[in-house]
């Protein structure tokens, strides 16, 4: 069984290979959404941008970015301005499917200090 260890609340959990890695989260009682987003969201579907994640370690096993995830972080002004300086660690955990071990943080900050502002918001990739 694949290990998620959540950095910022301190938790390890022990998920189904091929879990979804919000759903898990939440089953787990690890809150993905910030503030009034746990009320009011796409309920995974990966239209809302809400349930965003850092991932530190083992994003190589995680699915690849859905059309949908690809589609939010490109237009989503929300998501767009959540990724910039963490272009490659940011990721919808609703789009997530866990194939192995990996760390991450749930609910990240917004990093606004504009010292990585103006950079392209999303990678070629
Ligand atoms: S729950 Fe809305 S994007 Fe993940």
């Amino acid at each position: 069984m694949p290990k998620v260890t959540v950095i910022n609340q301190k938790k390890d959990i022990d998920v189904p290979a091929g879990a979804n890695l919000r759903e898990e989260l939440r089953k787990h009682g690890i809150e993905v959404y910030p503030g009034t987003a746990r009320y009011v969201n796409c309920f995974g579907h990966g239209a809302c941008g809400t349930c965003k994640i850092h991932v530190k370690q083992g994003m190589e096993n995680l699915s690849p970015r859905s059309w949908m995830e690809k589609l939010n972080m490109r237009f989503h002004p929300l998501t767009m301005l959540a990724a910039i300086g963490h272009e490659d660690e940011l990721r919808l955990s609703c789009q997530c499917t866990v194939r192995g071990d990996c760390s991450v943080e749930v609910q990240p900050e917004m990093n606004l200090s504009g010292d990585t502002f103006w950079q392209k918001p999303y990678p070629n990739k």
